[in-house]
């Protein structure tokens, strides 16, 4: 066989094969493990977006390929009025707006049309892979940036060095972010657009938790800002917001010659989403909410956050997303030490801070989409096998 791309080569190592490999362990002797680590909905899709799948499928006019140059004209224009009724802003579906498949490819695909080697993409620091995994395979350097709890997970734009920031091409941010729960607010976005305009740099504007969060809040958007549509795109998906990430959709929005190259490179690749599921997705922007399920992740996370606290581990609240972003609470251990010893004597699984950067290093990740769980039972029994595990220190504010 030939031998693959050195490309392939420069994927890091996966820092999760170990913790996969306790718990396949943990499962063959038999222990109830608890699988804190998936950001994965475990509702189901809602049930009127099913029902719109099952009519789209039998119109035989989506069982061709999509031809449009965007994506599926109804999504589009769905699209369009959700955005426009979620954050007041209005979106071109023929020109500012084109569909992917799930925000996942897009935002990879979005590294392959802008950068090559030699060009600069700056990225976050800890921070979803798929940013600085897809700008070192299309042979981009990568600068990362820092979230710093002390800055509320934000990047501190001021600490780019000028040449670095002249060299830029692309500027990856995630809010609601995963892996910190962190928000952005509007005044960050200002400083980010100036950020960009003086540096003639793309702003790629991770909203893949756009519509889950908290306590009525709502995370807003760098195109609700001034100059925002001359300076980013903005990915969106179905996953999170309705329970669809096995159906694969979103959508890019924001400059139309950002929309207009990622569209470019696509076109060459994909030949869309099955139309069947951009219809039904249509209507779910259109008339779906999902608001039980988020109702139901809140109250997760008072059960957790509270439960926590209430053993000594004193943990943050995020305000969206569906992670708690936890520091180590015992000193000197590491992330993955730590989630070694939860998962060996609690049989709890949390992700290690440090498989989303260096910069999460000190911290574990848990989420709140825990299969199996009806009414809070196993929340309860994680923070009772937790406190039992002895792992928590006592008496010591963490
Ligand atoms: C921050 C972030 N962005 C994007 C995605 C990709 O989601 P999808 O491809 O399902 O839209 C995920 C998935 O976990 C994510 O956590």
């Amino acid at each position: 066989m030939p031998q693959p791309s050195k490309r392939l080569e420069k994927i890091p190592p996966y820092l999760f094969a170990e913790m996969a490999r306790i718990k396949r362990e943990a499962i063959a002797k038999g222990a109830d493990v608890i699988d804190l680590g998936i950001g994965d909905p475990d509702l189901p899709t809602p049930v009127p977006v099913r029902e719109a799948l099952k009519k789209s499928v039998d119109d035989p006019a989506t069982h061709r390929y999509d031809e449009t140059a965007r994506g599926w004209t109804s999504f589009l224009e769905a699209a369009a009025r959700f955005y426009k009724g979620a954050f007041q802003v209005d979106l071109d579906p023929s020109t500012e707006l084109t569909q992917v498949i799930g925000s996942k490819e897009g935002l990879a695909h979005l590294a392959w049309a802008y950068l090559d080697p030699g060009d600069l993409c700056i990225v976050p620091n800890p921070a979803y892979t798929v940013y600085k995994v897809n700008a070192l395979m299309a042979g981009a350097d990568v600068l990362e940036v820092p979230l710093r709890e002390s800055n509320g997970f934000l990047p501190d734009l001021t600490e780019i060095p000028t040449s670095d920031a002249k060299r830029a091409k692309l500027i990856y941010v995630c809010y609601p972010n995963n892996p910190t729960g962190a928000t952005a607010s509007p005044a960050f976005y200002h400083d980010l657009v100036r950020f960009c305009r003086e540096h003639d740099v793309l702003a790629v504007n991770d909203m893949a938790y756009g519509t889950v969060c908290y306590d009525g809040y709502k995370n807003p958007t760098i195109l609700q800002v001034s100059g925002g549509k001359d300076v980013a795109i903005e990915f969106h998906s179905l996953s999170k917001m309705y329970n669809m990430t096995g159906w694969r959709l979103g959508f890019a929005c924001g400059n139309p010659e950002a929309v207009n190259t990622l569209q470019r490179l696509k076109s060459n690749i994909d030949s869309k989403a099955f139309p069947a599921i951009a219809e039904a997705g249509a209507h779910a922007l259109d008339h779906v909410n999902n608001d039980d399920t988020i109702a139901l992740y809140q109250k997760r996370r008072d059960n957790l956050v509270d439960g926590l606290r209430s053993i000594g581990w004193n943990v943050m609240k995020p305000q969206a997303a569906f992670y708690i972003w936890a520091r180590v609470p015992v000193p000197g251990m590491t992330s993955a030490e730590f989630a070694g010893a939860l998962l060996e004597k609690a049989h709890v699984l949390v992700i290690p801070g440090n498989g989303y950067g260096s910069e999460g290093e000190g911290y574990v990740r848990m989420s709140l989409t825990l299969v199996g769980d009806k009414n809070g039972e196993r929340f309860a029994e994680a923070v009772k096998r937790i406190a039992q595990s002895g792992l928590i220190p006592q008496g010591a504010a963490v």
